[in-house]
């Protein structure tokens, strides 16, 4: 199926690894430019040159989401590298595990920037480019978590909440010129389920790594952790004209994990 994105101008934040760069990395494959960043300098470049033999171009740019002035800076450069934006992709870092008694006040707020605000702010920045696109597209990866709550992450269920609201309220305010909707991952490989797998060792849940990363496969009814690709092919498909019908959805990624509708 070619997606017709071919040519298009994306903006994937949090995408030198993981789901972002998955994003990324199908994006490119149909031919869009996509702009990627990431805080570490070395990690970042090696994303960039691991997708510069794709179809669609590609840069870098050294950002941390949770400031606004360097996301204003990173839609700029992607303006001034591609000559607009037509969709953005948001990702983010991952926020602390912990229950209520462990969480710091420093830390809610911290969740709140890393998660909600960076999607403000990146929306904010970028909402010219995307009203004045014919194709405009924001797709925000959140998590399972926003259905069910998940053990342990206190944070990532009380506020990724709130990227629900604004994926909702945005569909709505920004339609028809453009399409807004949310993909819920569970478990993928990738750094993040690492740091949450060794975490739930630590916490005595589980023996060994392996027996806590079974955990997770266990409890999906297909029987095993994503890829990251197999989240980034939903993300592109969102982004494309195959995909035109389609806002306000919040879409689970998840091997059949979350029990409700
Ligand atoms: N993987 C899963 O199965 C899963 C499931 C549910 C939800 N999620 C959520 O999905 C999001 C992405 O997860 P992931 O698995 O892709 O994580 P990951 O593999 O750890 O990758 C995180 C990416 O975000 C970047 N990043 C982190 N903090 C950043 C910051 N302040 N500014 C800019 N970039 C930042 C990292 O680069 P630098 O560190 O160099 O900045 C890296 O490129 C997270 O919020 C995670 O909690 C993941």
């Amino acid at each position: 199926m070619d997606l017709g994105i071919d040519g298009d101008t994306v903006v994937v934040t949090a995408s030198s690894a993981g789901l972002g760069r998955a994003s990324a990395e199908a994006l490119a494959d149909e031919g869009a430019n996509v702009v990627i960043c990431g805080r570490d300098p070395e990690r970042l470049a090696d994303a960039e040159a691991e997708l510069a033999d794709l179809a669609g171009d590609v840069l870098g740019v050294e950002t941390d989401i949770t400031s606004k002035a360097d996301i204003d800076a990173l839609v700029e450069a992607a303006v001034e590298a591609f000559g607009g934006i037509d969709h953005v992709v948001t990702s983010a870092g991952g926020v602390p595990p912990g229950g209520f008694a462990d969480t710091t006040e420093e830390a809610w707020y911290g969740a709140f920037d890393m998660l909600v605000m960076s999607a403000v702010w990146t929306v904010e920045a970028a909402r010219p480019y995307l009203e004045a696109s014919d194709a405009g597209t924001i797709t925000c990866i959140t998590s399972t978590t926003v259905n069910e709550v998940a053990d342990d992450l206190i944070l990532s269920n009380a506020v990724r909440r709130g990227v629900i609201g604004l994926v909702k309220s945005l569909s709505r305010e920004l339609a028809p010129s453009v399409r807004v909707n949310a993909v819920l991952p569970a478990a993928h490989e990738t750094s993040r389920i690492e740091e949450l797998v060794e975490a739930s060792v630590e916490r005595g849940d589980h023996d060994t790594y392996e027996a806590g990363l079974q955990s997770w496969a266990d409890d999906i009814p297909l029987g095993r952790i994503g890829g990251p690709r197999e989240l980034g092919d939903v993300v592109a498909f969102l982004a494309s004209d195959r995909a035109s019908f389609v806002t306000g959805a919040c879409i689970p990624v998840d091997g059949g994990r979350l029990r409700s509708a």
